[in-house]
């Protein structure tokens, strides 16, 4: 069994796609993978690192703190929320709003997660 978790995001070195692992395969080769390491903090962290709130029963996910351009190279492609293990994702596109709403039950333990097509993958724990 290949070193690799469930709900990691990797980029694939033969082609570029950008995938979340669903489910480890039996046969997976991690050499062939770059496992993204979500940053927290650093240059860009204003602009990329997830703004979690609960309000009238629904987590709103801003990216970030000042609003990330949703231009046509450089824009925010996914905002997750992992709500006590359990992952909701908004896919979003240039002119979009980089923003998601998910109408779910307040959680104890909340991850937010984020996709820029320049700056990689960012989270807010
Ligand atoms: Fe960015």
């Amino acid at each position: 069994m290949a070193d690799l978790d469930a709900n990691v995001i990797v980029k694939c070195k033969g082609t570029g796609n950008i995938n979340e692992v669903l489910v480890v395969g039996d046969d997976a080769d991690v050499d062939k993978l770059n496992i993204l390491e979500a940053k927290v903090d650093g240059e860009g962290e204003v602009k990329h690192v997830p703004v979690v709130k609960y309000e009238d029963d629904r987590y709103i996910v801003n990216v970030g703190e000042v609003e990330h351009p949703m231009e046509e190279e450089h824009y925010i492609a996914m905002i997750e929320l992992i709500a006590d293990g359990q992952t909701h994702r908004q896919t979003l596109k240039p002119g979009d709003k980089p923003e998601a709403i998910f109408i779910i039950p307040e959680a104890d333990d909340v991850v937010a997660r984020e996709y820029c097509t320049i700056h990689g993958l960012w989270k807010k724990e």
